[in-house]
Order: structure tokens, then sequence, then C-alpha cells
């Protein structure tokens, strides 16, 4: 049985569809991270499921039973908003213990479960402050620890750590994670940076005007993703617009611009039709000499960029195209500079291949 569960759940405000149909199980114990743009829905989404907003329709279910009309404190889950609102007049220790207070639970029990959390996050030292007197993370933690010490089993988690600096957004990710797991929680976690979501997740949901574009574990979404826009908005990737001009046992020939021709080893298109090939920037090399088995194409480097650790080339190809490489500087034997005359390489199993999107091309990478 799955710990939450939606059917059907559509919810509007107004003109807007914020969520059309949603159908999504979480298991017990799961954490898994929500990831779409901006006015996707899901906010909207962990709302529901905390019975602050009534879908318009559909079903959810906590623990197997149906909650619709069920207040939010008798549902076993609590919202942690997207600005984390911690009372600003209560010190640490008054904010932790807040939830087990409200249910009148005995005084040494209050003490021990706000104590042990404390601990856990590493606040007990500083259980005497006042929020304003804390950093950006440790506000985040306390606001954790608020949220666990209600008894909660299900952590609603808006943009945790979207408020915070980009180093401390990275140390977090892992602690709230071990955080979760080691509480035996169920988390769902809505953030729009897809590499929090890829890091931290055991299933990510790709959320998109309202709709589910695909559910999987981040290995799958980054290495099967099923469409244009889950391609560009995680990993993103070099798209190019082509023609099926081959159709073969262990794979196809996509003529793109000028003539040029790539194999890819997706089948099941059909000859003549008008395709998308996408190519993760990662899985394209640049060198002098062609590749075995790969594709090779003739080009100029455009620009060089130096990112960390890796160099990110972007080169025009002979067709006026322009591909973007990006190699870890620990496998690049040289760099090379602009104007040089490269063969840029990459295998037909590393292109993806989709069926030319009816609103254009640039609309589902625009989207992101
Ligand atoms: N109370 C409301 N009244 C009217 N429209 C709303 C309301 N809440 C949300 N919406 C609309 O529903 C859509 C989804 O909003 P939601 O807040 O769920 O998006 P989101 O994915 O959380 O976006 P963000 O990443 O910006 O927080 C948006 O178009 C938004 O304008
Ligand atoms: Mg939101």
């Amino acid at each position: 049985m799955s710990l939450i569960k939606l059917v059907n759940v559509t919810k509007r405000f107004g003109e807007i569809t914020a969520l059309d149909r949603i159908n999504l199980s979480i298991e017990d114990g799961e954490y898994v991270c929500i990831l779409g743009p901006t006015g996707a829905g899901k906010t909207t989404l962990l709302r529901i499921i905390a019975g602050l907003l009534d879908p318009d329709e559909g079903e959810v279910y906590i623990e197997g039973r149906p909650v619709n009309g069920v207040p939010p404190e008798r549902r076993n889950a609590v919202y942690m908003f997207q600005e984390y609102a911690l009372f600003p007049h209560m010190t640490v220790w008054e904010n932790v213990s807040y939830g087990p207070v409200i249910k009148d639970w005995d005084r040494d029990r209050i003490d021990r479960v706000t104590s042990e959390i404390l601990e856990m996050v590493r606040l007990a030292e500083r259980k005497d402050a006042f929020p304003h007197e804390l950093s950006g993370g440790m506000q985040q933690r306390v606001a954790l620890a608020r949220g666990i010490a209600s008894g909660a089993r299900i952590l609603l988690l808006d943009e945790p750590l979207g408020a915070l600096d980009a180093r401390l957004r990275v140390d977090l990710r892992t602690q709230l994670r071990s955080l979760v797991k080691d509480q035996g929680l169920t988390a769902v976690h809505v953030t729009h940076d897809q590499e929090e979501a890829l890091m931290i997740a055991d299933r990510v949901v790709i959320l998109r005007e309202g709709r589910i574009e695909q559910v999987g574990t981040p290995h799958e979404i980054y290495s099967e993703p099923r469409s244009i826009f889950v391609t560009s908005f995680v990993g993103g990737a070099n798209f190019v617009e082509g023609n099926v001009a081959e159709v073969g046992d262990s794979g196809s020939v996509v003529e793109l611009r000028g003539g040029l021709r790539i194999q890819v080893s997706k089948r099941g298109r059909s000859i003549g039709e008008k395709v998308v090939v996408a190519v993760r920037r990662e899985d394209v090399t640049v060198g002098t000499e062609k590749v075995t088995g790969s594709n090779n194409i003739l080009g100029m480097v455009g620009s060089v960029l130096f990112i960390g650790g890796s160099i990110e080339y972007e080169v025009r190809l002979e067709n006026g195209e322009r591909i973007s490489s990006r190699i870890l500087l620990s496998d690049a034997p040289k760099t090379y500079r602009v104007g040089e005359r490269v063969v840029v390489s990459f295998p037909p199993e590393r292109c993806y291949v989709f069926p030319y999107p009816k609103a254009g091309l640039l609309k589902e990478i625009e989207a992101v």
C-alpha cells in the first residue's frame, strides 16, 4: 500500500488549470522530488497533499484512507513553506517544541523529544537563540526540526533550500536526505533545481504546466528522458532538427541541415519523418582524429569556456549548425583554441530521437 496516493487530481484557479489529472503514488520511506519550472503546479500539489487546498476533482489517499475534506492537522503530514516561517519572537527551543506543546504532551516527553531533535540537527547549543541570531542554514534546520517534532511522518518541503546561498544549499542537501532516512520519514521535496533533485531523490517527478511529464529514478530521468522538455530541463543537450533518411536493424540515419547524415541507434521511426536529435554536451568529444563507431563531423571551434573542472567548446559544424561539447579537464589530452579545425564526435547510442514537436522546437526548450 502506498503511503500517499493521488488519483486524477485536478485543481483550477479560474482560467488556470494548475494541476491536470495527476496520478502519483509515493511509498512509505521514499524521498521524492517534484521538479518543474515556475508555475508548473509544484506548490499546489504539496498544498493538496497537506490538506491546505482541496482538489476540484480526484482523490487523495494517505495510508490508504481517503483524505478529501480531512483537515491538515489530521493527515500525518506537515507542510513547510517556501519561505521557512519560524516564530521570530520564540527561541529555537520554543519553535521546535511548539507542536508537542500544542498537542499537550507531558513536560518530560516534550523535553526529551525536543532535545533529541535539536541534537539531530546539531543545534542543541543554540537552543536559546532567536531566529534572527542564526544563519540561514541554521534557521532552515530549526524549521526542519520543528516539522519533525510535530510527529508527522510525511514532510512536505517546498523549496526548503531555496533561500540559502549556493554553498550551503549543496551542504544541506545530503543532510536533509539523511535526516529523513534516519528518522524513517517520507519526504516530498519541491524544487526547480535539477541538480538538487537528481542528487537527493529516490524518485523524481517532472511537472510541467500541471501535468506529470515523467516519473523515474534520477538515473532513469537523466539517461532515458521521455521528451525534449525533460532532456532540456534535466541535464540539457544539443538539439538538432532532421529527417529520417534510412531505417535499419541497428538504428536509423538522420539527415540534418545541409545533407549532413548521422547515425542514431534508436529504431521505430519511419522514413521521411521530421525529428529532433538530442545529444548531451558530455557525450560529445572534440579532437583532431575521427573516433571509430561514432558520428564524426568536421567543424571549427567557435568558443571555449572553462567551467569548474571542465571545458566547454562550442563548435560550428560544416553545415552551419553549432554543437557544444563538455569535456572533463582530466580527460582532455589537449585543449583547442577558437578558430581551430576539429572533429566533433558522438556515439549513435548516445543520441535521443524525438518526433518534431507540433509547437516547434524552441517552445519545448524555452519552456524551461
Ligand atoms: N491561489 C491562487 N490563485 C490563483 N492562481 C493560483 C493560485 N495559486 C497558484 N495559482 C496558479 O497556479 C499555477 C501553479 O502555481 P504553483 O504555485 O503551484 O506553481 P509552482 O510550480 O509552485 O511555481 P514556483 O516555482 O514559482 O513556486 C500558476 O499559474 C499560479 O499562478
Ligand atoms: Mg511554488
